[in-house]
């Protein structure tokens, strides 16, 4: 179902208040490390503010658990924001109390005040039905544009929709747009590669996407376990004992379903977990005992590259090796630098994948890179949003 907009409302000499994902990584000294999150509401915040609109920001920063913690506070993203914009944003003290209420209370139009953290009251993580109503009487219109957080149903990304007119940002607009459109209505062939650690995180994306794709290809710690179920001896390789059963399961629908599953078949070992181990490539039936599968190796790379150039759409989410480490960054590296090539719709999913592609320098290569870790991926896994959820019908 399609949602509605700030398009499809007058924001004209109104209160707007918009849940954004400010959720982003510092440095121990609290400077903003990756701006990506930032950057991706402008475009929401830009259009209200030409439209007239008088704007209310919130967010939350980290798990500060409903207490007032200052390195939580929002006040790099402030600064930030007024560079952005190029005008000065006012930051509260708080989120509904004294301090919000004088600063939204008169505002002007044009005139841009960012909330406190919300997550420092314990009632926002509760969707407590009086803290969203606080938070709506600050404003006369929600948007949410945290597409990062839509997965979570807490009062600012769901329950405040309850108390005022409820309608999408661009980026929401944007991350379902691409994401929506590559899951359910793919140029075809439809390719998607999953790397990361655990198979256990990615059972419902696998199984979902076992629906939808003509290849899946596995890479990352989770192939380990996949290649033990077959029956292979993956050294002291990252694996899931518990998972095997599961793995046979997935590996069975997909032949059930005439989906390829790839997966490695050569790969770098390591003696130990450590950025400068001794590695050497072997065979994927040449694992030996206390040696460890760090990145794939080159023939994988090469296999993996002739499904992807006849690909149409490509569908991205985890790293294929222990990226962090530049010595097993290899396959990561190479997929990104391939996929930026082609001419596919590109869509990467969050977190790690983002940031790997982002540390490659291709991030502008790619149709679309998604703001959202954990909503991209329970999107992917088929379930409904409630920061979505909540907004009105089209
Ligand atoms: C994220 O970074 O994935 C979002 O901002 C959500 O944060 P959370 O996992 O703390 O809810």
């Amino acid at each position: 179902m399609d949602k509605k907009t700030i398009r499809d409302i007058d924001v004209s000499n109104k209160k707007v208040l918009v849940r954004c994902d400010f959720n982003v990584p510092q440095d121990e000294n609290g400077n903003i490390t990756d701006t990506r999150r930032i950057v991706g509401a402008l475009p929401t915040i830009k259009y209200l503010l030409d439209h007239n609109a008088k704007v209310i920001l919130c967010s939350h920063l980290g798990r500060p658990k409903g207490e007032v913690k200052k390195e939580f506070s929002l006040a790099p993203v402030q600064k930030e924001l007024s560079k952005e914009l190029g005008i000065e944003v006012k930051i509260a003290d708080d989120i509904v109390g004294e301090s919000a209420k004088a600063l939204t209370q008169n505002m002007k139009v044009g005139e841009v005040v960012l909330l406190e953290n919300v997550r420092f009251d314990k009632r926002e993580e509760e969707n407590d039905r009086e803290f969203s109503k606080e938070l709506a009487s600050l404003a006369d219109i929600y948007v949410n544009d945290a597409f990062g957080t839509a997965h979570r149903a807490h009062s600012s990304t769901a329950g405040v929709a309850e108390f005022l007119p409820a309608v999408s940002g661009f980026l929401i607009e944007k991350e379902i747009k691409f994401l929506g459109e590559a899951l359910n209505n793919p140029v075809r062939p439809f390719v998607a590669i999953l790397g990361g650690k655990k198979v256990s995180d990615k059972i419902s994306v696998i199984n979902n996407l076992l629906e939808k794709v003509d290849t899946l290809i596995i890479g990352g710690g989770m192939a380990y376990t996949f290649l033990k179920a077959k029956g292979l001896n993956i050294g002291s390789s990252i694996c899931e004992e518990d998972k095997l059963d599961l793995a046979k399961e997935l590996m069975k629908k997909a032949e059930e379903k005439n989906v390829q599953l790839l997966l490695p078949i050569d790969v770098n070992v390591a003696k130990e977990f450590d950025k400068d181990a001794e590695s050497k490539i072997v065979d994927i039936n040449s694992i030996e005992d206390g040696w460890q599968g760090l990145d794939i190796g080159p023939e994988t790379i090469s296999k993996y590259e002739e499904v992807l150039k006849n690909a149409k759409t490509i569908m991205w989410n985890g790293p294929l090796g222990v990226f962090e480490f530049e010595k097993f960054a290899v396959g990561t590296n190479k997929i990104a630098e391939m996929l930026g090539k082609l001419d596919a719709t590109t869509v990467i999913g969050g977190g790690d994948s983002a940031a790997a592609v982002e540390k490659a320098g291709l991030a502008d290569k790619m149709t679309h890179i998604s703001t959202g870790g954990g909503a991209s991926l329970e999107y992917l896994e088929g379930k409904v949003l409630p920061g979505i959820d909540c907004l009105e019908n089209k």
